[in-house]
């Protein structure tokens, strides 16, 4: 397996960029070492070169990630802007949206009621939402693992939000306005994922409720995620490139960068602009289109001064969908990925903590 580990000595100190606080953080728990990242496992030292080299290239910003206006999707304009979307899906799987819909007030909220929430000591979150795969909501944090394992430098709280009567009493009670303030932010981001979800099926000729149908209306999941500043940035990574396995990924991020997009061969940071979504299409859509749409290979790198925070919601198939290429989308060609279970998908995915293209490569037909 192809790990980079660097020590960075037990002296750092991090500040908590919002209460301007010492927060207890990483180096506390004396980790002396962080992953800078990694990936696929491949017995070819040489496409492991490459894939280094690939992480060490820099940002660049004469790449534009496209930004879409949404303002006239329901009038006029929509076949214009249909066409636009599919030509962002299929160069970069990856994109902006404006002129959503969603209120400024719902998207502040939600993100200061995170905030608040990151704001309580790391030690009483994880005594109230232990890291345990058998519990639908957790926080997990890369505190509190030991020091030799590889670590990705986050703070994240799982919030899954269907149907919201079998969860939200599970959702944190502190701060007292989380639970309203997310599902108000819930309900909305399930309206522009099923405007999206149609725009896109649209944009592939097929009825527009396709994708709404098989990824956008079942499962979805908000992680509020937290990255602390970490004054040796280069030598670690927030989160490790990786496709998201689910359908749709919608991500709301603060004014501080860090999020990346792996493409041409570099990686594009996604600068942030106000009130934007990122919208990135995950696994599933590629296997759906057989390949014509991808999932968008990102990642998250981490900042010197300030803390960052970010809330992806991801909208996934059914556990038990059987996801396959869709037979319209064909024309004729023969699928270039076999059938799976969600379930089994997710399973494997998360087993070999797979990064990049590897799961949904896994599944690729000769
Ligand atoms: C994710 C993700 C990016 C970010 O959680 O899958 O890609 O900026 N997050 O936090
Ligand atoms: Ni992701």
């Amino acid at each position: 397996m192809g790990q980079y580990i660097m020590k960075i000595g037990e002296e750092l100190i991090t500040q908590d960029a919002h209460t301007n606080t010492s927060k207890p953080n990483l180096m506390e728990s004396s980790i002396t070492q962080v992953a800078v990242d990694e990936h696929p496992t491949t017995a070819e030292a040489e496409a492991e070169a490459e894939e280094e080299e690939k992480h060490h290239r820099c940002i660049g910003d004469e790449i534009e990630i496209p930004v879409i206006d949404l303002e006239g999707l329901d009038g006029e304009g929509r076949a214009q802007l249909v066409k636009s979307i599919g030509e962002a899906c299929e160069d970069w799987g990856f994109f902006q949206v404006i002129n959503h819909g969603i209120p400024t007030s719902v998207t502040q909220s939600m993100m200061q009621v995170c905030q608040e929430f990151f704001d309580i000591p790391t030690e009483e979150n994880v005594k109230q939402y232990p890291d345990d795969n058998l519990k639908p909501v957790r926080f997990g944090t890369s505190r509190t693992l030991s020091k030799d394992t590889l670590l990705e430098w986050r703070d994240y709280l799982r919030c899954p939000c269907r149907p919201l009567s079998d969860f939200i009493d599970l959702w944190p009670a502190k701060p007292s306005t989380f639970r309203e303030v997310t599902m108000e932010y819930s309900k909305e981001l399930a309206v522009l994922a099923k405007r999206l979800c149609s725009a896109i099926s649209e944009s592939l000729g097929v009825e527009s409720e396709c994708l709404h149908e098989l990824i956008g209306k079942h499962q979805q999941i908000i992680m509020p995620t937290y990255y602390p500043p970490c004054p040796n940035p280069e030598l670690t990574i927030g989160l490790c490139a990786h496709t998201d396995p689910g359908g749709i990924t919608i991500l709301l991020q603060d004014e501080v960068e860090g999020l990346e997009v792996f493409k041409k061969g570099r990686w594009i940071g996604v600068k942030p602009l106000p009130d934007v979504f990122v919208v990135n299409l995950a696994d599933q859509i590629q296997i759906l289109t057989n390949g014509r749409y991808k999932g968008a290979e990102h990642r998250a790198i981490v900042n010197a001064e300030r803390a960052r925070i970010s809330i992806p919601t991801f909208f996934h198939p059914l556990d038990d969908a059987k996801i396959a290429p869709i037979p319209e989308l064909l024309g004729g060609q023969l699928p270039m990925y076999r059938d799976s279970i969600f379930r089994d998908y997710l399973r494997e995915f998360f087993t070999n903590k797979s990064t990049g293209k590897g799961t949904v490569d896994s599944l690729k037909l000769d």
